[in-house]
């Protein structure tokens, strides 16, 4: 049976109920998502916007990138949108809690298929996803929403994607069948990129792109190589286990990684 956008939502908005205030509202894999971050922060840095610049979080669950990445950056504005109000209930509760922001963020409820009228025509210097797309059931709508995002994109601005792709799964996957570890599926409510229909999507709404393998060393080291050691020994993976922290802070090489970030300017 084909996913519900309305049945993902509800698995969003549930999982803000389940999570008000704790760290995996949008994630059990918190050490990735730190990577994730840093990725980006990386990205932003070298992006060297003046003081003001205006930066987007499209699908910002809880709020917790966006209030990370207004931190680091407190000179620029942020925006956070997301579709579940439940999550956003949660992003403005967490914000208005955190004694360390300096007054650089909102967040609004709004829907990625929506965003032109929802954001009142404003344009953003940068826009960011993160694994948000990929809540999208239908082809159709991930490359309606990477066009929609080029439209809320100032001139010369940048999209920063960071979202999964069926090729570094299969790759991964392919690592683990040759060491005797099952595959990890795709989840219900995912629908995962082919590089080629991203390119494509992309291409004519955006000058430029390009693909950046961030995550590679990270699920090599954590879905295949801790994964064997898990099975040899007979234990469950955990996600707050140390050789996450290590993964997080190796170069990166190779393909084996579903996430990529793709940066592409406009
Ligand atoms: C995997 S979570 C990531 C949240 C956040 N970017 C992070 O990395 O912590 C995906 C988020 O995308 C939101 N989302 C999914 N589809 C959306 C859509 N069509 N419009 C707006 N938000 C959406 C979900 O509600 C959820 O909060």
């Amino acid at each position: 049976m084909k996913n519900n956008i309305n049945e993902i939502r509800e698995y969003w908005d549930n999982r803000a109920k389940e999570h008000i205030s704790d760290l995996q509202g949008t994630t059990n894999d918190v050490y990735l998502r730190e990577l994730e971050i840093k990725t980006i922060e990386d990205k932003i840095r070298a992006l060297g916007l003046s003081a003001g610049a205006s930066l987007i979080d499209v699908g910002c669950g809880d709020g917790y990138s966006t209030r990370r990445l207004a931190k680091a950056f407190p000179e620029f504005n942020f925006t956070g949108v997301d579709y579940s109000d439940s999550m956003i209930a949660n992003a403005c509760k967490q914000r208005d809690e955190d004694a360390e922001l300096k007054g650089n963020v909102e967040f609004k409820v709004a829907n990625v298929l929506d965003l032109a009228d929802a954001l009142g025509g404003a344009k953003f210097d940068v826009a960011i996803t993160m694994r948000v797309l990929i809540n999208l059931p239908e082809l159709s709508q991930q490359q309606t929403a990477i066009r929609d995002i080029a439209n809320i994109c100032a001139h010369d601005g940048h999209y920063i994607a960071v979202e999964n792709f069926m090729d570094g799964q299969s790759n991964m996957n392919e690592l683990r069948e040759g060491l005797g570890l099952p595959e990890i599926p795709v989840r219900w409510h995912n629908r995962f990129f082919e590089k080629d229909d991203f390119r494509k999507a992309a291409d004519g709404a955006f000058k430029s792109l390009e693909f950046i393998d961030f995550a590679s060393s990270y699920y090599y080291v954590t879905r295949v190589v801790y994964s064997k050691l898990c099975q040899i020994q007979g234990t469950e993976p955990l996600y707050d286990h140390d050789l996450y922290r290590v993964a997080m802070d190796l170069p990166y090489q190779g393909e084996f990684s579903p996430i990529r970030m793709v940066v592409m300017e406009k």
